[in-house]
């Protein structure tokens, strides 16, 4: 039986994924780089400043930004997002995911958040789930972001739980690939277009079921 219930934040507890995206957009269009949803895949799970530098090598025929004119650019990005995140409340919890916890806390497995945002455990707050959680791990806490696996481990290392014990939730490719790498059971909510790396996938959050997820990860580790 697993121990530990990680899940990601942004695209899977709430929609806050489509205002990084909408923020993102906001920015890039500024700086005169035009990007769409395909490439926004990319950006999901990956921390503020890298998601930069991903966006400005979009346009090669850009000036090169020092640190301080990027970190400007980062937080003007982050001014952006903050106006779009100010009115969410717990009506923007994603279908199922509430239901989810309940599950998951009445079974004693541990729960913790393992997401790349800064904004992280202000959100969490502002939907009213804090509570849920035995451990927080956010951008803050860790040195290198999604796909490198120290989220997700960060989490387990924190309430002593052993790798294979864990399971981790995410709807982005660079936060499956991180809870892979972390030895962790996999389970990913979206498209198989961007997904297919995960150990159990569904369509959304209205799928998640935690039975059903019990079920492939007990199959899995067998
Ligand atoms: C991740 C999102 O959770 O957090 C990314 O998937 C985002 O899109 C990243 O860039 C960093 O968020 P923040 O709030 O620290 O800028
Ligand atoms: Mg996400
Ligand atoms: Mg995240």
């Amino acid at each position: 039986y697993p121990k530990l219930f990680i899940y990601d934040l942004d695209g899977v507890i709430t929609d806050t994924a489509e205002f990084h995206f909408l923020a993102w957009q906001k920015l890039a269009e500024e700086l005169g780089i035009s990007f769409d949803r395909q490439f926004n895949e990319q950006l999901k799970g990956i921390n503020r400043m890298d998601s930069l530098d991903r966006i400005l090598e979009l346009d090669p025929s850009l000036p090169a930004f020092s640190f301080e004119e990027k970190e400007k650019l980062a937080t003007r990005k982050n001014e952006y997002y903050l106006e779009l995140i100010e009115s969410v409340n717990p009506s923007h919890i994603l279908p199922g995911i509430e239901t989810l916890l309940k599950a998951n806390k009445d079974s004693n497995v541990k729960i913790a958040l393992g997401s790349a945002s800064k904004n992280a455990p202000a959100i969490l707050d502002k939907l009213g789930l804090t509570g849920y959680f035995d451990y927080l791990v956010d951008a803050s806490k860790v040195e290198k972001g999604k796909p490198d696996p120290e989220t997700f481990t960060t989490a387990a290392d924190a309430l002593e739980i052993a790798y294979p014990d864990c399971i981790g939730i995410e709807d982005s490719a660079a936060g499956v690939e991180a809870i892979n790498k972390a030895n962790m059971f996999s389970v990913g909510v979206g498209d198989a277009a961007h997904l297919s790396h995960a150990h159990y996938l569904v369509e959304d959050t209205s799928a998640l079921i935690f039975e059903n997820i019990i079920e492939q990860y007990q199959k899995a580790s067998l």
